[in-house]
């Protein structure tokens, strides 16, 4: 059975898609089939993995807006087994298209369903915002997994998205559990970083990952080689943090079956 984890924070530059991209590579490097969706219009995960958003046709918008098959949109990436749903930036009108569509907060959910037995793990990469992009991708998963900078305003920030997690299930009747939040782009040189780290593990018992993300220099260059940091610098302190997250994540899973 697929499981569909979504990264999701409406607020933008805290690491979804380096996380989305980084997380899937090594969930393949597991051994596990993944497809990686991306439903964000500034099409990040596409270029991300190599994939050049203003030379593919179609993309998650055809998918979503003109029911095209996701089998007619899936585009393989390098790491064979790690197959991707391209964006591009007409997704950016999507959200107002999908205003009058029918079950217009579920057509992620339904389109994925054709696709579902192909893959172990479907990985969603969100927009930065709470419309109905981020909530397709929600109703579509799971679970979702909320990474978080360590900065004065994250917890205000995570607050009022568990707290829109809340009001979905209960509103559009769906069960999308929080698998936890990840600390990203952490500095532990920087002692407001500690703080916020301290105060988020404190306020959220249980729900933060063991592994944190550090600031490292080879995750943010990767991404303009079009590469993975599984190709662009396994031995990165980066990508060995991303190795631990995907084993983290596997371990939730199996312990939660
Ligand atoms: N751990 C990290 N160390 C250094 N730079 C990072 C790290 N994670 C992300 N970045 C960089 O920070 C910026 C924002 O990250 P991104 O993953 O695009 O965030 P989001 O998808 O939430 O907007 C990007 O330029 C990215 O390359
Ligand atoms: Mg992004």
């Amino acid at each position: 059975m697929v499981r569909i984890i979504s990264f999701c924070n409406q607020k933008g530059g805290v690491g979804k898609t380096t996380t989305a991209v980084s997380a899937s590579a090594y969930l393949r490097a597991l051994g596990k089939k993944v497809l990686l969706v991306d439903i964000d219009p500034q099409a990040n995960a596409t270029s991300g993995v190599g994939i050049n958003p203003k030379n593919v046709k179609q993309t998650v918008y055809h998918i979503i807006i003109d029911d095209i098959s996701p089998r007619n949109v899936i585009k393989q990436t390098r790491l064979i087994g790690l197959d991707i749903l391209p964006a591009s930036t007409d997704l950016a009108g999507a959200t107002i298209e999908l205003v009058k569509a029918k079950r217009r907060e579920f057509r992620l959910k339904d389109a994925l369903q054709s696709i579902a037995k192909d893959y172990d793990y479907i990985i969603i990469d969100s927009p930065p915002s709470l419309g109905l992009l981020t909530v397709n991708a929600l109703t579509a998963s799971h679970k979702v997994i909320i990474p978080v900078q360590c900065e004065y305003y994250s917890l205000e920030g995570l607050a009022e998205l568990l707290k829109t997690i809340t009001l979905i299930n209960k509103n559009l009747k769906t069960k999308i559990e929080v698998m936890g939040t990840l600390l990203t782009m952490y500095d532990r040189k920087s002692r407001l970083n500690r703080a916020v780290a301290k105060e988020t593990r404190r306020k959220f018992p249980g729900y933060v990952f063991d592994t944190t993300i550090p600031r490292n220099v080879s995750l943010a260059e990767a991404p303009s080689f079009g590469k993975t940091i599984l190709h662009y610098d396994p031995y990165s302190h980066g990508a060995k943090a991303y190795r631990r997250l995907a084993e983290e994540i596997l371990m939730i899973e199996k312990l939660s079956r």
